[in-house]
């Protein structure tokens, strides 16, 4: 279960507190009742105790006749919310070094159609090469342009290798259950195909195939996260002023409001948790940041970013709140030695385990930090393990839609998004984009 330490914050904003717990209890009971802006997109709150047992068998399906053709590279093709919750789940569970260590049971997942470097491209084909390759190709519109590119090049380097009947059975499609490209390719070509349920945005899929099939190919217990989804549904499930999600999300709508902290950084002390810090600045970036509000949200990785960002944190511009992530336990245990010569000074440590110095680097710099003007919630696990990640994926998601209608905004959707895609497509000479292109090209 997660749980939320908002006294650090609470320091800050006094009295201020009360009036946004009270705007976060409403937007709580709005959230619930499901009769909120974007409330066709609410599908994702019934994912932890409503993915059936068939779905999961169904990818589990795709795993072992993968395995069985003796399949070891797959090539998760995909951007936005269409990613990162895969991506953050396989770097959260997996041995850090497990790439190195070749120890790592199922498949090894790679990430692509993120971005349009060309040279990272050339060198995901480089390893596609030399390995057994096959593609899960994940879009709900099926028509954004940097999976589409991607796939198009993974496609035919499948379908020259294999065979157009052989590349069919390498690549599974995730796209929504009628319409667009990805869709009607993937009818005519026969693929394999997961649906994007319509009533759950990208930034909300993880709980779906979207999320659920690339870490099952990766050998991850997916019934796990569900479990622990399913528990912190539970656990946040009362209109209460104690709910943790409540807490989260009247403590950080307070500091924006009322103390001016226009920027959250999501701390945390483990490598593995960067791409979850990924994960949630997308789902709280692109859920909150319109209408000419939002708190922008960042993240640092510590200690290393004590080490570049500690000094702003502690002394810049006081824009800034942090929301600590804590895991409580490790997994493993890893004692500092005694040396006869103490050269480097650190007998006094002999005989702690190294997660001790982690704890007090952390506790060190929340001190410092909140002397320096900055305000700390803490959110906290006792591990991280699959359940856990589960508890944090529905924890952070829930509290993003009461946040966001504590704002004051809808959290479905993301017009934004679209006004680069217009300018790319213009300027790449998209049909349809005729007069666009002549409008952008004066302008450069
Ligand atoms: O959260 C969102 O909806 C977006 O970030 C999408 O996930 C992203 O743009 C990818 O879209 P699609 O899955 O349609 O390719």
């Amino acid at each position: 279960m997660v749980k939320v330490e908002i006294k650090d914050a609470v320091s800050f904003l006094g009295k201020d507190y009360d009036e946004y717990e009270k705007k976060a209890l409403a937007a709580f009971r709005t959230l619930v009742a499901g009769d909120g802006a974007g409330n066709d997109f609410l599908g994702w709150k019934q994912l932890p105790s409503g993915t059936p047992e068939s779905l999961i068998k169904e990818c589990e399906a795709v795993r072992d006749d993968w395995a069985s053709k003796g399949i070891d590279l797959v090539v998760a093709i995909g951007i936005g919310g269409s990613y990162l919750g895969a991506k953050c789940a396989v770097e959260a569970l997996s041995h850090n070094f497990s790439r190195q260590l070749r120890r790592k049971g199922g498949m090894e997942v790679v990430f692509a159609g993120n971005n349009l470097s060309e040279e990272y491209l050339a060198e995901l084909m480089d390893l596609v090469a030399e390995r057994n390759a096959a593609c899960v190709v994940i879009s709900k519109s099926g028509t954004t342009t940097e999976p589409a590119v991607a796939f198009r090049i993974v496609k035919q380097y499948l379908e020259e290798t294999y065979g157009k009947a052989g590349a069919s059975e390498r690549i599974v499609a995730i796209t929504d259950a009628h319409k667009g490209a990805l869709k009607t390719l993937s009818t005519q070509e026969g693929y394999r195909t997961f649906v994007v349920p319509d009533d759950v945005g990208g930034r909300f899929s993880v709980l779906t195939p979207v999320g659920l099939l690339p870490i099952v190919l990766a050998g991850f217990d997916v019934r796990e996260i569900l479990a622990g989804a399913a528990e912190e549904q539970k656990a946040i499930s009362e209109a209460s002023a104690e709910n943790p999600a409540i807490r989260y999300a009247a403590a950080r709508n307070a500091l924006y409001s009322a103390c001016g902290k226009k920027v959250e950084i999501l701390v945390s002390y483990n490598p593995k948790l960067q791409y979850f810090a990924e994960w949630w600045k997308q789902l709280y970036g692109e859920s909150e940041g319109k209408d000419g509000k939002g708190i922008f949200p960042a993240s640092v990785n510590n200690t290393a970013d004590l080490h570049s960002m500690g000094q702003f944190i502690q002394e810049g511009d006081r824009v800034m709140f942090e929301t600590v992530l804590s895991v409580e336990k490790s997994s493993r245990e890893v004692v500092i030695g005694s040396d006869p010569t103490n050269l480097d000074c650190l007998n006094y440590l002999a005989g702690k385990r190294v997660e001790h110095c982690n704890a007090m680097a952390a506790l060190g710099t929340r001190i410092a930090h909140l002397d320096g003007g900055v305000p700390q919630i803490g959110v906290s696990v006792e591990k991280l393990d699959a359940r856990s990640l589960g508890a944090l994926f529905y924890f952070f998601e829930f509290a993003c839609g009461v946040s966001a209608y504590t704002l004051g905004v809808n959290p479905f959707n993301q017009p934004g998004v679209e006004a680069y895609k217009k300018n790319m497509f213009a300027l790449l000479e998209k049909p349809g984009y005729e007069e666009a292109s002549a409008a952008i090209r004066k302008r450069i």
